[in-house]
C-alpha cells in the first residue's frame, strides 16, 4: 500500500505568515482558543505543531484521547523506538513494530509522521557502541542501517534527523564511535546515505542548547558547512529547545540564532520543545514565567518563515523524560499529569491566534 506522506490539508505550506485570528464567524475568542494548537498554527501559516509519543503511552485512554485529537497535535515523531538501539538491537535484525504502530495511529488520524534518529552516540545497540570497527566496516554498518530504515519509511516521513547531537556545548565535535572511526566524514556520509534512500523525506540536524550557547549554534553552522561543502543534501535544524523556565532567550535572540541557519538555505523547526521548572513545586510567579518562556519560543517560531513547526517532547509532565534524568526538575509540559491544560497553553493558545506572539513579556496569563 503505498501511503502518501502528508496528509493533503498539510501539502500547502504558507511560506509568509498570516497574521489573522483563526476566529471564524459565529465563533466566540474562547472557541478559537479550544481548537487546538495545530490548527491554530495551521492558520497562522505553520505546517504543524505536534508531540513525541510512543506505544508505552498507548493504553493511557486520556492521553490518547488528547495524542489523538489532531486539531491539537498534527505531527508525531517516536521518543524512542526508532532510535538505532530499539530499532536494530542485533546488527543486521530490525523491529519495526512500535514505530510502525505510531506511523499507523499517525496515519489514521490525518497526523503528520517526523522521524528520529539515526546517527546518534546515544542509545547505541552493544554491537555499535561496544564492537572493535575498522573504518569500511563501520561505514559499511552505518549506510546499511540508514538504507534500511529509511527505506522501511521511504515517503512516510516528513523529516528524518538524520544526525542527531554531534556537537559539545563548545561546539567542538562530541566524542563518539563515529568520530573516533570515521572523522568528520561520517557527517556528509550520513546524509548522503539518507539523501539516497529517500529523496522524499527533509534531512535535519538536530541538537540541544543551540538556543542558549552560541558557542554550539557556531559549532552546528560550521557542520551546515561541512556537509553542504561535501555536496551532500542537508534541509534543516531542529533546535531541541529543551529550556528551562527564566532560561529561555529573548524572542529576538531566538529568532535571530533561527535566521543563522535560514541564511544557510534551510528551514528549521523547535523539535523537542519542553521548558522545565528547576524547582517543584513551581511557584505562581515560576508557572507564570513558564508561560511567557513558552510564548516567547513560539514568537520566535511565527517571527521566521523559514521555521516550519514546533514539536514538543511530550505533551503532559506524566510522560516528560525531565524527572528520571534531571531529578528534582520538571513540569515542563503544556499539560499537568493530570491532562489539565497549564497557563502555558493557554498562553501560547493565545499568543498563536493573535498572530504573532510579540513577546513573552507581553502577554497577559
Ligand atoms: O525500554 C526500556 C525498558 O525495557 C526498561 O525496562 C527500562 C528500564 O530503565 O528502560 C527502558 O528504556 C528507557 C527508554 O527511555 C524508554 O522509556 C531508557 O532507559 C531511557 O534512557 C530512555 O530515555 C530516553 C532518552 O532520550 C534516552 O537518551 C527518553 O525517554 C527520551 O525522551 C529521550 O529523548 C531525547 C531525544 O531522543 C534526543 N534529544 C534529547 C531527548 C531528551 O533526553
Amino acid at each position: 500500500m503505498v501511503r502518501p506522506t502528508l496528509p493533503t490539508s498539510h501539502l500547502v505550506m504558507a511560506s509568509a505568515l498570516l497574521l489573522v485570528s483563526a476566529v471564524q464567524p459565529g465563533q466566540t475568542q474562547q472557541q478559537a482558543l479550544d481548537q487546538g494548537l495545530h490548527s491554530l498554527f495551521v492558520a497562522s501559516g505553520k505546517l504543524f505543531f505536534g508531540t513525541a509519543i510512543d506505544t508505552n503511552n498507548f493504553d493511557d485512554t486520556a492521553y490518547q484521547t488528547i495524542a489523538t485529537n489532531k486539531n491539537e497535535f498534527g505531527l508525531y515523531v517516536p521518543e524512542n523506538s526508532q532510535k538505532w538501539g530499539p530499532i536494530e538491537p542485533t546488527q543486521g535484525q530490525f523491529r519495526f513494530a512500535n514505530p510502525d504502530s505510531v506511523e499507523a495511529q499517525a496515519q489514521n488520524n490525518d497526523q503528520i509522521f517526523r522521524c528520529h534518529a539515526l546517527a546518534w552516540h546515544s542509545q547505541l545497540p552493544s554491537f555499535i557502541a561496544n564492537g572493535t570497527w575498522t573504518r569500511p566496516l563501520l561505514i559499511a554498518a552505518l549506510q546499511s542501517h540508514i538504507t534500511i530504515v529509511m527505506t522501511h519509511y521511504k515517503s512516510r516521513c516528513y523529516s528524518w534527523d538524520v544526525v542527531n547531537e554531534a556537537l559539545n556545548d563548545n561546539g567542538t565535535l562530541r566524542d563518539s564511535v563515529f568520530l573516533r572511526v570515521l572523522g568528520t566524514d561520517y557527517l556528509p556520509l550520513s546524509f548522503a546515505a539518507a539523501a539516497a534512500a529517500d529523496p522524499s523525506a527533509k534531512l535535519y540536524y538536530n541538537d540541544f542548547n543551540l538556543e542558549t550557547i552560541p558557542a554550539k549554534a557556531d559549532g552546528a553552522v560550521r557542520l551546515v558547512k561541512l556537509i553542504q561543502a561535501a555536496g551532500v543534501r542537508i534541509d534543516g535544524i531542529g533546535f531541541q529547545a529543551h529550556l528551562t523556565v527564566g532560561g529561555t532567550p529573548s524572542q529576538a535572540k531566538l529568532a535571530a540564532t533561527l535566521n543563522r541557519f535560514v541564511a544557510l538555505g534551510l528551514e528549521v523547526t523547535l523539535s523537542e520543545l519542553d521548558i522545565a521548572h528547576n524547582k517543584l513545586p513551581a511557584s505562581a510567579r515560576a508557572v507564570e514565567q513558564q508561560a511567557k518562556d513558552y510564548v516567547t519560543a513560539v514568537g520566535a517560531c511565527l517571527s521566521v518563515p523559514k521555521c516550519v513547526g514546533i514539536t514538543v517532547w511530550q505533551f503532559t509532565d506524566k510522560y516528560s523524560w525531565i524527572p528520571s534524568t534531571f531529578p528534582g526538575k520538571g513540569d515542563a509540559c503544556l499539560f499537568t499529569a493530570n491532562f489539565t491544560k497549564k497557563p502555558a497553553y493557554t498562553a501560547v493558545a493565545r499568543c498563536i491566534d493573535s498572530g504573532g506572539c510579540a513577546s513573552g513579556d507581553d502577554v497577559a496569563i
